[in-house]
């Protein structure tokens, strides 16, 4: 159990999980009971039926200042090897299980994003910023490479060229550059930014949660196979969500071809008359 658990929080509206890192006196930095709170609180969440998507926002002027350099790094390196890897698999445990959790996730970076937050910030599955948000991989500065996944996530996503920029010279980059450099989906100016991104969740909110949670993990899952691999894993995906929800894609059919109550080019189909799956 988290010591502090304030340190993050959330609440539920109209079908959205709001989780808030909750620290903005240390600028939402990670400290260990801070990520091992994050973890109680996805345990909480993922299975409720009133979630269909989930938000990860911080508190204050930042989305997270990275690892807490303080409680993560000093005092827990203090302590012994045991206890600095029982700190990464807490941090790096809610990253993994943010990257394949069972609802859709959007990432809401409304400030300072650094270092370790790149962890949480690749596992959502979309990302919005503020254009006043500022990212940087901080980690040359104080003497370290960008560990913790940090390196693997700039060249998952960005041009090399750029990655190679980006954490060599630890200087900050806003949010409208975050998205050309395609480390976020878009920016927005930060008066809007809650508006866009709960536009966003009720998109997906409209949409098949099985064929959601597949497809989220199909992208994630082929990016590192062969043609061949990925067309016989999105073979069996298809029908392992078949055994979750068999009458959903025939329902989404019947809506175009019988009913010609929409066109799946063109928006959703009707999951309200959908036999729940
Ligand atoms: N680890 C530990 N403490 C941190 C922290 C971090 N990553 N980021 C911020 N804090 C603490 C500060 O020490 C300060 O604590 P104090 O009030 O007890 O003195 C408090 O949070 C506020 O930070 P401050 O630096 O005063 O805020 P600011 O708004 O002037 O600057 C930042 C914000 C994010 C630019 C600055 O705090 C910073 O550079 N943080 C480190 C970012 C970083 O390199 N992270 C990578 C870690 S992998």
């Amino acid at each position: 159990m988290a010591d502090d658990p304030t340190v993050a929080k959330y609440h539920v509206e109209n079908g959205i999980a709001w989780l808030s890192f909750n620290r903005p006196d240390k600028r939402n930095c990670m400290s260990p009971n801070l990520n091992r709170r994050m973890g109680e609180l996805l345990d909480e969440i993922e299975f409720r039926d009133d979630v269909g998507v989930l938000v990860l926002k911080g508190e204050g002027a930042a989305w997270s200042a990275g690892m807490d350099l303080k409680e993560y790094f000093r005092e827990t390196e203090a302590k012994g090897l045991g206890a600095t890897r029982q700190a990464q698999r807490e941090a790096y445990g809610w990253w993994r299980r943010l990257r394949w959790f069972q609802k859709p996730t959007i990432a809401m970076v409304n400030g300072w994003c650094f270092g370790g937050g790149y962890g949480p910030l690749y596992s959502c599955d979309l990302a919005i910023a503020a254009d006043e948000a500022q990212f940087a991989l901080s980690e040359i500065n104080w003497g370290i490479l960008p560990g913790g996944g940090a390196t693997k996530v700039v060249v998952d996503l960005m041009p090399l060229r750029d990655a190679m920029y980006h954490a060599m010279t630890g200087e900050l980059i806003d949010g409208k550059k975050a998205a050309d450099w395609r480390l976020v989906n878009e920016s927005v100016p930060l008066a809007d930014l809650e508006a866009r991104v709960t536009a966003l969740a009720n998109v997906l909110l409209q949409k098949n949660p099985v064929a959601l949670k597949a497809t989220k993990d199909a992208i994630r899952r082929v990016k590192e196979m062969s043609y061949d691999n990925a067309e016989d894993y999105l073979v069996r995906a298809q029908e392992a969500a078949n055994s979750y929800d068999n009458d959903g894609r025939k329902e989404g059919i019947k809506q175009f071809i019988d009913d010609k109550t929409y066109k799946p080019g063109l928006g959703v189909y009707d999951r309200s008359k959908q036999i729940k799956a």
